[in-house]
């Protein structure tokens, strides 16, 4: 059995497809979710010795999936894409272009198809519970399953399941729940993964002390976050010294004792500086570790790791994120880590962008338009990472615009669980309102976009807020 039985069934039959084809075509997202989707799907297909091909595609739209049909390839398994275009897909079947095996985890379109692996379909969250690289494990670990030949149970590709989750943001207050979190115990039982409580400011592998702290994540502490001299004074303070050789270490280099004297003053410090205690705990929380990645690597936390690869797939080097998720740790890592400061920089300018331009109010959505200035591969990231900067309303969904080309216009729409727990459903907004002015959309109750034609902007805010005040009642 594998670890979330509810899905057994749609994975074995999904499986079993898979080892009747000759060859598969393998299409993917974009994203760190969809790469590390891939690379779980084409290693378990490797193992199985089914021959294939991997492709990657920005969004899986109507013209994508005719230039997949016109392919030679009889099966495509289609990964972190696909259900929320089962009409489309379900078609070409009927015209006898592909069979289609799907694992998935967003909203599905209304069709159905005979090889469909995800969440959703089995009352498991799509959005918390399990991602495209989790649907991904789900089906490897069947073709491990339903093959004697393969040598192994596939239980070692749970670290890079871990990856895509993380990436996907799926964690619940800091933690993988459900079935994420039975794959993290699958992942810890074969020894690639490990669950650990420790800071949880992002760069705990690879930055220098002051920068890990000024730098920061969702608590900011007064002082020390965005405040270079802040946080080296912090730091300097201190009664050890965390200079080797008078260089900054990294939060990995130093010892059990060193860490616990850094958290309790920087605890303390939020604290007095009036950060509201729940938040401050918030500094500390369960992290996730790949032990088959050398200490101080990026690819040892999964975090870091994801961000990684969003670095290359968001910027059509979705080779390169492939091939450190399958091993390369020369070439492809050197090139990726090389993207990943051009990532870095985009985002922070981008964050930059909106704080100084602002937001719009509607009724019940907040939104902005960021034109040319963020890459509509990134806007998603840069709007999710608004709703916690100042003149931001953090309780209500936030609605970002890029510019796609000159006759589209790319739609990114983030929320919160308090707004999903009151009923709001972005997926939900965003494909009707983009149907409404001719473009198309989708994704999950807390994270949706959308296509819509250049210049009906205005007119798909409008419908948004309407459908959102419905939602929200
Ligand atoms: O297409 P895919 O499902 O891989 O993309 C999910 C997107 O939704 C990611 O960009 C992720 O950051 C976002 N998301 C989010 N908050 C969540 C779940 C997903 O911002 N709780
Ligand atoms: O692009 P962005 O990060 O905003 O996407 C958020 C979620 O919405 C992702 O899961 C993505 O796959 C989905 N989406 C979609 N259709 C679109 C655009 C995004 O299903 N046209
Ligand atoms: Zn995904």
């Amino acid at each position: 059995m594998g670890p979330v039985p509810a899905l057994d069934e749609r994975a074995t039959a999904c499986a079993r497809r898979l080892q009747e084809a000759d060859r598969v075509l393998l299409a993917s997202h974009i994203d760190a979710d969809g790469l590390t989707s891939a690379a779980i799907a084409s290693t378990a297909l490797e193992r199985a010795s089914l021959p294939h091909e991997v492709v990657f595609k920005k969004q899986l739209d109507e013209t994508e999936i005719a230039s997949i049909a016109a392919t030679e390839y009889e099966t495509v398994l289609f990964t972190d894409f696909g259900s929320g275009q089962l009409d489309v897909i379900a078609e070409h079947e009927q015209a006898g272009a592909f069979e289609a095996v799907i694992a998935d985890h967003h909203q599905p379109a209304d069709a159905t198809t005979e090889y469909h692996l995800n969440p959703l379909l089995e009352d498991i969250d799509g959005a918390s519970e399990l991602s495209g690289a989790g649907a991904s494990y789900l089906l490897a670990r069947a073709l491990a399953d339903t093959d004697e030949s393969t040598p192994t149970d596939n239980r070692d590709l749970a670290a890079l399941a871990v990856v895509g989750a993380v990436g996907d943001m799926q964690t619940v207050e800091g933690e993988l729940v459900g079935a994420n979190e039975a794959i993290v115990a699958e992942g810890a039982e074969a020894g690639v993964v490990e669950e650990a409580t420790d800071l949880t400011l992002y760069g705990t592998q690879t930055r220098p002390l002051p920068k890990l702290l000024e730098y920061g994540n969702d608590v900011r502490i007064p002082g020390i976050s965005n405040d270079e001299q802040g946080a080296v004074a912090f730091l300097q303070e201190l009664d050890v010294d965390l200079r080797t050789e008078g260089t900054w270490r990294r939060w990995v280099d130093l010892t059990a004792d060193e860490k616990q004297t850094v958290t309790s003053a920087l605890l303390q410090r939020a604290l007095e500086r009036g950060v509201p205690s729940e938040k401050a705990q918030r500094l500390v929380g369960t992290t996730y570790r790949l032990l088959g990645e050398s200490e101080g690597s990026e690819l040892r936390d999964a975090s870091e790791f994801s961000t990684l690869l969003n670095a290359t797939a968001r910027y059509e080097r979705a080779d390169v994120g492939l091939a450190v998720c399958l091993g390369d740790r020369d070439e492809a890592l050197d090139r990726a880590r090389h993207l990943l400061e051009t990532h870095r920089r985009n985002l922070s300018e981008g964050l930059e962008t909106v704080s100084e331009q602002g937001v719009e109010e509607a009724e019940h959505v907040q939104y902005f338009d960021a034109g040319e200035e963020i890459r509509e591969t990134i806007v998603g990231i840069v709007a999710g990472m608004a709703l916690g900067i100042d003149g931001v309303d953090p309780n209500r969904p936030i609605i970002a615009f890029a510019r796609k080309n000159e006759e589209e216009t790319k739609v990114s729409a983030r929320g919160t669980g308090r707004l999903v727990g009151r009923g709001l459903d972005l997926s939900a907004v965003m494909t009707t309102a983009s149907r409404a002015v001719g473009g198309d959309g989708g994704g999950h109750d807390i994270a949706a976009g959308a296509t819509v034609p250049a210049g009906t902007e205005s007119e798909f805010v409008d419908e948004a807020d309407t459908l959102v005040g419905e939602q929200l009642g």
